[in-house]
């Protein structure tokens, strides 16, 4: 059972942090509630120290308390941080390292395992400044969770929402020592050997490293408004983006035209064609293991028109050129990731054709998935892991899963 110290951030889901409080002293742990003013707005100490049955700390200039408990013991009395809400404003400030109130300065004082439960408007939690503050907490080893999606209190629909406090004690059991469930994938960790029982070590398995995704169709020009385009949604590539960024790693997400929103953590590029898609794979490097999701077009229009073709002049004469092969061209580079992961959509003959491909394009490990079905643009996904080892069958499994089987499987090889 983990001693919490919970930083109460301001926002409408500061609420929550009481019914999150109710069920961790349900669950055996204990609690020490911190306020930050913004918070004050919107629970009052005494509600939050009422249900933790701890004093609720405020302020860093309350002389009595840093007499008593001051901001750095505060910190060496708990075996975890957790800051739930997590405003925009409180994750810039941990990122930049201000320490202007007691929360900041506890937070940055601490050596303790911490854990970020972002809480925001949609808008805000999209907001380059916010991602580049998320991707530096995670970078630094702190677990940020991914924030709920769905209909916000200000009217607009999209992550932002708090995660539900069940869930976010389940995150934190998950890092706790004799669980056995801390999986790589999530960040989580083990026990720390030693002789403090309560000792919780996390680990971010790809910390410190730049894991490049490429992900969805790409959308080759027919003439101004016309496009030759493929069915993938890029679900399993964001999945795969998500699941390294949770992981601890730096994520640059090279996309396609798709409709599916940016994980937390994540650097996404745009882009439309293949062309531009070798182009901005090239800039991102170097890389310490690239996975390549795209399903790329194979050839471009190569006498695409600029204004949009009449109709009635008859069909056109389309001529085609090929594309790069971005795979190949990675293998080749000399600025080649230390891992190359490739992806193979087969509908006949999917493993034989996996394994070629990945001989054939220099890949490490080739993903094979047979998608005859409904695979692409559905939730689900069953492969086969083609290694020069072997192949691994996978079972049948939600994108999320495959991903953060395939992002474990990663840091086991990278790191
Ligand atoms: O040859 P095929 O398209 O089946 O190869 C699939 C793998 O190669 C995927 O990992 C895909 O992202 C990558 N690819 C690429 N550039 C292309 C075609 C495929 O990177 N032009």
């Amino acid at each position: 059972m983990a001693r919490i110290l919970l930083i109460v951030g301001g926002g409408i889901a500061a609420y929550k942090a009481a019914e999150l409080i109710r069920l961790a002293r349900k669950a055996g742990h204990s609690v020490t509630p911190v306020l930050t003013a913004g918070g004050a707005h919107f629970v009052t100490p005494m509600s939050l120290a009422a249900l933790a049955e701890s004093p609720v700390y405020t302020s860093l200039w309350d002389l009595k308390d840093e007499a008593e408990m001051g901001h750095i013991q505060l910190s060496r009395a708990a075996d975890l941080l957790l800051v739930c809400p997590a405003t925009a404003d409180l994750i810039a400030r941990m990122g930049a390292g201000i320490a202007d109130d007691l929360a900041t300065t506890i937070l940055l004082a601490t050596d303790k395992p911490v854990v970020v439960a972002p809480a925001m408007n949609v808008r805000m939690w999209l907001h380059p400044a916010t991602q580049a503050n998320v991707a530096t907490l995670r970078a630094r080893g702190v677990t940020v969770l991914d924030p709920d999606e769905g209909d916000m209190a200000c009217g607009e629909y999209g992550p932002g929402r708090l995660p539900e406090p069940a869930d976010i004690l389940a995150r934190i059991a998950q890092l706790l020592p004799g669980t056995g469930s801390g999986s790589a994938a999530e960040g989580g960790g083990g026990a720390v050997p030693g002789d403090k029982p309560a000792a919780i070590a996390v680990t971010s398995p790809l910390a410190g490293t730049h894991i490049l995704v490429t992900a969805g169709p790409t959308h080759e020009p027919i003439d101004a408004v016309r496009v030759i385009a493929n069915r993938s949604s890029g679900r399993q590539g964001f999945a795969i983006a998500a699941a390294a960024a949770r992981a601890g790693a730096r994520v640059t997400l090279i996309a396609g035209p798709v409709a599916v929103p940016t994980p937390g953590g994540v650097a996404r590029i745009d882009v439309e064609t293949a062309q531009q898609m070798a182009e901005a794979v090239a800039d991102a490097l170097p890389a310490d293991a690239a996975i390549l999701v795209a399903a790329v077009a194979d050839w471009r229009v190569a006498n695409a028109a600029r204004s949009k073709l009449k109709k009635d002049v008859g069909p056109p004469n389309l001529e085609f050129a090929p594309n790069p092969d971005i795979l190949r061209t990675l293998a080749q580079s000399p600025d080649r990731p230390r891992l190359l992961v490739g992806f193979a959509a087969e509908t006949d003959d999917v493993i034989a054709n996996a394994a070629a491909k990945r001989t054939a394009k220099g890949a490490d490990w080739i993903v094979a998935n047979d998608v005859s079905g409904d695979v692409m643009g559905g939730a689900r996904n069953r492969v086969h892991l083609v290694t020069a080892a072997g192949v691994e069958d996978w079972p049948d499994q939600s994108k999320d899963d495959v991903a953060r089987r395939l992002v474990a499987r990663i840091a086991e090889e990278i790191q």
